[in-house]
């Protein structure tokens, strides 16, 4: 059912934590399954991700796209991460059952809530970036991550 990628990704998911002081933080949550995404990011000045890392409190598939998610933005510029959409993800995985793909949605999702945190932090305006509809990051700040 699932590819071998994905089982690696999930059993041994990439970039698994928090980033102190991050450009951009986003949390997303699924209301159907209830499943939860923490993306952070750390972005230089020039615009390139150098790092990201990410908390997943979700089922196998949302482990697995959100590992791989963070592995497709690291490196990445800040238009080119916005390509890094849920079928990239997939694609990157070898492709997901398709009861399974909205877990992947939440991997976008959890990007584009993050850099829209980075956006208004900075108060610039990120062409092409909307804010996501399952993004629950609001009142987060007084959290203690
Ligand atoms: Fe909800 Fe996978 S079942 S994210």
């Amino acid at each position: 059912m699932y590819s071998e990628k994905v089982m690696d990704h999930f059993q041994n998911p990439r970039n698994v934590g928090e980033i102190e002081d991050a450009s951009g933080v986003g949390t997303v949550g699924n209301a159907k399954c209830g499943d939860i995404m923490r993306m952070f990011l750390d972005i230089d000045e020039n615009g390139i991700i150098r790092e990201a890392k990410f908390k997943t409190f979700g089922c196998g598939a949302a482990v697995a796209t959100s590992s791989m998610a963070t592995e497709l933005v690291k490196g990445k510029t800040i238009q080119e991460a916005l390509q890094v959409t849920n079928k990239a993800v997939m694609e990157a995985l070898d492709g997901l059952p398709p009861v399974k793909v909205h877990c992947s949605l939440l991997a976008e999702e959890a990007i584009h809530a993050a850099l829209w945190d980075y956006a208004e932090k900075n108060h610039i305006t990120i062409e092409g970036l909307q804010k996501p509809k399952n993004d629950i990051s609001e009142g987060e700040e007084e959290e203690d991550y």
